[in-house]
């Protein structure tokens, strides 16, 4: 038998030594394990989520841990999970007690008996996720790695406890899990395991929609989403969970005239923002920028390949799609709606700037023209060198443009320099459509750039415009 190792070290935290008194006082023995314990090999910071498992009644642990602690904190306790959870200072416990479990065919609810430590860590996702570190007085910080989960968090491979079929099958979470990991540590699932995966896809379908996003979420806000993507498309995964996307995959040709792969195309996309933004919501803008090309794809022999209007096709599908994952329909849904629907403004004024385009530009943009234009540059993925070179120089004009433009005009959260009531007072008149009329008037002069955005230039042009539609000035 190989030597045991001890993990003293990752115990300093004093929750532990508290865990333990409470452990030997109820003569049980318990341990730390799960993404705690691998985080800490892999040395991820330290985690504010530590999981215990008790070879006994988690809740009773977790009572008598609180009762040892100074301020006595809540123990939240779930009896059908037979879980209990407590917070101290900046971090959570969770305490369970060790499961043998098998689950029904169609629920991720578990029939649970109450069984020994291996018995546990086989019913755990992972290798890399069964390692747990014992909180015993008699072996305090030895390691139980029944499955060689050190080896594969060094070797960096995803590997299940058990037939990875039986594992993903009780819980189908895990299959978006494994790509999850794989995404934000770099590792390798190893084949079996995919094949499990490709097997049990149609297993997704029993989870929830909220925890997929979840994982989603996770996958986003990695280094390189486009590993995940990749996996959940490779896997089949990905058709139960965003078909627009696989919607985007090929390439056609029809009399020798090929357009992109939009599909990795994306990817691409996804990844180069991820360079330079870790905003969930830009993030996703970039994920979701073309979906809109798949329905409104054409071929002409005259233009070829053309995706027109794809832009408001795709910011129409957002909606469906927040809806049909239960993601919130709110001011977040409509950022990425507003991304989506102006993801090419920036590219078609690139080649031709000039100050009135840009006007235009920042106006409809409004607060969001940073991260358009972050949408825009990671949206250049021509693999021509003197093409790359090219629009990353027009969007630095464009960007020089904004500047200049904005000093003199303050375009950005625009308001009107002349008010509605002031166009009421000079013409006599009450409420009605002259005013909106001469108000877009204004707007429209000051975005083309034919009078300044200042207040006596537009009071001018508005009496202007008011003679022109027959009304007189009050005298
Ligand atoms: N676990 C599992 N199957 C799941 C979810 C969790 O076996 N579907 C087990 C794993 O041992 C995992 C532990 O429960 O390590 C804790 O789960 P969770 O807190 O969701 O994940 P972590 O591994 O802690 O990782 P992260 O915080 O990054 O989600």
């Amino acid at each position: 038998m190989s030597e045991v190792k001890n993990y003293k070290e990752a115990l300093q935290h004093s929750i532990f030594n508290t865990i333990a008194q409470a452990a030997a006082n109820l003569e049980v023995d318990c341990y730390v394990i799960g993404g705690f314990v691998r985080d800490y090999i892999l040395q991820r910071g330290s985690a504010k989520d530590i999981d215990i498992v008790a070879v006994g009644s988690g809740i009773e642990l977790a009572k008598e841990v609180s009762r040892l602690l100074p301020n006595n904190p809540k123990v939240q306790v779930f009896k059908t999970y037979g879980t209990a959870m407590l917070k101290t200072n900046d971090i959570e416990v969770e305490f369970v007690g060790a499961r043998k479990e098998s689950y029904a065919e169609n629920s991720r609810n578990p029939v649970v008996e109450n069984g020994t430590l291996q018995d546990d860590q086989n019913r755990r996702d992972f290798t890399i996720n069964a390692l747990a570190i014992s909180l015993s007085n008699e072996n305090f910080g030895d390691l139980l790695d029944p499955f060689g989960g050190i080896d594969d968090l060094r070797s960096k491979i995803i590997r299940t406890p058990l037939d990875p079929d039986v594992t993903y099958s009780d819980d189908p979470l895990r299959m978006m899990r494994a790509i999850r990991f794989a995404t934000q540590l770099n590792f390798k699932i190893e084949t079996k395991s995919l094949d499990a995966i490709a097997k049990n896809k149609d297993r997704i379908k029993i989870i929830t929609r909220e925890r997929i996003v979840d994982e989603l979420h996770k996958i986003l806000l990695s280094e390189q989403p486009s590993v995940g993507f990749k996996l959940l498309e490779k896997t089949e995964l990905l058709p139960y969970i965003l078909p627009e996307l696989i919607a985007l995959k090929g390439i056609d040709e029809i009399e020798g005239q090929r357009h992109k792969d939009n599909f990795y195309h994306t990817l691409e996309v996804v990844d180069n923002i991820s360079e330079n933004t870790n905003d969930l919501w830009l993030r996703w803008a970039a994920l979701l920028h073309d979906i809109g090309k798949a329905p409104t794809k054409k071929f002409s022999k005259k233009v070829g390949w053309t995706f027109h209007g794809h832009e408001f096709v795709g910011s129409k599908m957002v909606y469906k799609l927040f809806k049909r994952l239960k993601m919130p329909l709110n001011d977040k849904m409509k950022f990425v709606q507003k991304m989506v629907l102006m993801s090419s403004r920036p590219i078609v004024i690139a080649s031709d700037v000039t100050d009135s385009a840009v006007r235009r530009l920042v106006f409809d943009a409004g607060d969001y023209i940073e991260e358009l234009m972050t949408l825009c540059e990671a949206d250049i993925t021509t693999k021509n060198p003197k093409k790359f070179k090219k629009y990353h120089h027009n969007f630095k004009i464009v960007r020089q443009k904004m500047v200049e433009v904005e000093e003199r005009d303050h375009i950005r959260n625009f308001q009107p320099p002349v008010t509605g009531e002031e166009i009421m007072e000079t013409f006599s008149i009450k409420p009605s459509r002259e005013i909106g009329i001469i108000k877009e008037a204004i707007k429209e002069a000051i975005l083309e750039g034919d009078i300044p955005n200042e207040h006596d230039a537009a009071y001018e042009f508005m009496i202007q415009k008011g003679k022109e539609l027959g009304l007189t000035i009050n005298s």
